[in-house]
């Protein structure tokens, strides 16, 4: 079987991540390491809320919708020697960036030679537009970088943070597309979280986190919201359980 070692599914070269302690290290550049005040006020408010918070947006038409990605799939930051099937589209990336091309943080490192921010990665992809569940959310909040992640049967996030430093750029949502009850499991600080469908929720992606898939078309979107005061009041106000 040569899916997982050099080619996708459908005979394309796989485009493999770097290796992650090749990726230069943030913490290198002091200066980006000390947060402003703005970072403060927003991640106070952000440790206010806990780490995983469904929001109130209505998701209706995956199923319709997803049709439309066919021909966008692609594998998600293969690694060499690990079996992992996790498929990606583009969202919202780089400046003329297509559905098809690579979303994982250590793919553009390869690319770039550096992890490039979140926030920068702001430009649309045709997928945007396809995706009419999201039409709402989308207008809502500024985002970076965000793509659809399909986890199918085996397909996992091992532990990891996506961030650790105050002076993150961006903010996680993830919202979950279809029915995947039952066969898709997070955990988020070693505890199981709970997923409604068709739901977007707040998740603190500063904490240890690790999701996996017992079946295919496990749907997400990842979207990285751009962290200022304006996008945490606007949080605040699609949480789902108000006071
Ligand atoms: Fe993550």
């Amino acid at each position: 079987m040569s899916f997982g070692r050099d080619t996708d599914k459908r005979g394309n070269k796989l485009f493999h991540a770097v290796q992650e302690n090749n990726v230069k290290p943030v913490y290198q550049d002091m200066e980006y390491t000390i947060p402003t005040l703005e970072d403060m006020q927003c991640e106070a408010q952000l440790s206010a809320l806990g780490v995983w918070e469904p929001l109130s947006f209505h998701i209706s038409g995956w199923d319709e919708d997803v049709k439309k990605l066919e021909d966008w799939w692609v594998p998600f930051q293969p690694k060499k020697g690990i079996l992992n099937d996790r498929e990606s589209v583009l969202v919202i990336g780089p400046e003329g960036c297509k559905p098809s091309d690579p979303c994982g943080l250590a793919q553009l490192a390869k690319i770039y030679g550096f992890k490039p921010n979140e926030d920068t990665m702001s430009f649309a992809t045709e997928a945007k537009d396809a995706i009419l569940c999201l039409s709402e959310v989308f207008k809502y909040f500024d985002f970076g970088r965000s793509f659809v992640i399909r986890l199918n049967s085996g397909g996992h996030y091992p532990p990891h943070r996506d961030h650790i430093l105050l002076t993150r750029p961006t903010f996680r949502l993830i919202a979950f597309l279809g029915d995947s009850t039952g066969q898709l499991r997070w955990e988020v600080e070693d505890k199981l979280v709970h997923v409604e469908p068709n739901h977007v929720y707040y998740v603190d992606t500063r904490k240890t986190h690790r999701l996996w898939s017992a079946g295919s078309n496990s749907d997400m979107v990842v979207f990285n919201v751009v962290k200022n005061w304006t996008n945490v009041m606007k949080l605040m106000t699609m949480l789902k359980y108000q006071g």
